[in-house]
């Protein structure tokens, strides 16, 4: 039985993750099915190979930290239905097949991100990403950062409005597909990153701190192609909170 831990004990947001049950694992599959204690009433015909054991999964895709419906207004339950169960549980699927039988099966999603490239690149990213990014997200979201993290905006760009500006200047205007990044480097400094596709600070030594989906998927079924409306709304229910406790966690590596 494998289990795949989301982030390793290496990261430093590993900690504030785990805390926050952000655990992928792998699937129990066991075939528990026994023999019947009947005799066959019937000669045996030969003894048939017995059925090989069901698939399991390497990488787990972890449940959604509240339910499908509790982030509307800003997404309702049918744009979290089709992203959650849709193209994030694809990305595990994906992924899942991909590194069957192969040594990257043996990879945590971590890992697979620095090392990997091609499709399981982008799946295991992809599938990383998410499973953070729903945590960037909270019911009881909006508000200021506060600790280290607030005084650390405040250093680094001035001020909390001047950060939004620049967070949501850099997710609006990121061409394509991708992903805004609130990261900070070894030096505890922070900075705003737009990186494409599935790409992932993490390939550039950075820790993540927030980020926020901006593929067309993310938000195309609430604001059909006005990104900048679907932006404006997040910060409703960004969770300053995780964003926080992934920060102070990286302070105290
Ligand atoms: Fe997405």
């Amino acid at each position: 039985m494998q289990r795949r831990e989301f982030l390793t004990s290496s990261l430093a947001a590993g900690a504030a993750l785990a805390t926050l049950n952000l655990a992928s694992r792998a699937a129990h599959a066991a075939d528990t099915k026994g023999a019947s204690a009947k005799a066959p009433a019937t000669p045996a015909t030969p003894t048939a190979e017995p059925a090989p054991a069901p698939a399991v999964d390497t990488f787990v895709q972890p449940p959604l930290p509240y339910s499908l419906a509790a982030l509307a207004p800003f997404l309702k339950e049918e744009q979290m239905n089709f992203h959650y169960n849709k193209h994030h549980a694809g990305y595990f699927k994906k992924l899942n097949g991909l590194v069957a039988g192969k040594p990257e099966a043996k990879l945590s999603l971590e890992e697979l991100i620095t090392k990997a490239q091609g499709p399981i690149f982008n799946n295991a990213a992809q599938a990383w990403n998410h499973s953070f990014f729903w945590n960037c997200m909270s019911p009881d979201g909006g508000g200021t950062p506060k600790g280290p993290l607030g005084e650390s905006i405040d250093r680094d760009f001035g001020g909390l409005d001047q950060f939004k500006k620049l967070f949501t200047e850099t997710a609006v205007t990121l061409f394509g597909s991708g992903w805004a990044w609130l990261a900070a480097g070894k030096d505890k400094k922070l900075q705003v990153v737009g990186l494409p596709n599935a790409d992932n600070p993490l390939r550039q030594g950075l820790t993540p701190v927030l980020t926020l989906d901006v593929w067309e998927h993310a938000y195309y079924i609430d604001y059909r192609n006005d990104r900048a409306k679907y932006v404006d709304e997040f910060w409703s229910k960004v969770n300053w909170e995780f964003a926080a406790h992934n920060f102070a966690s990286m302070a105290k590596a």
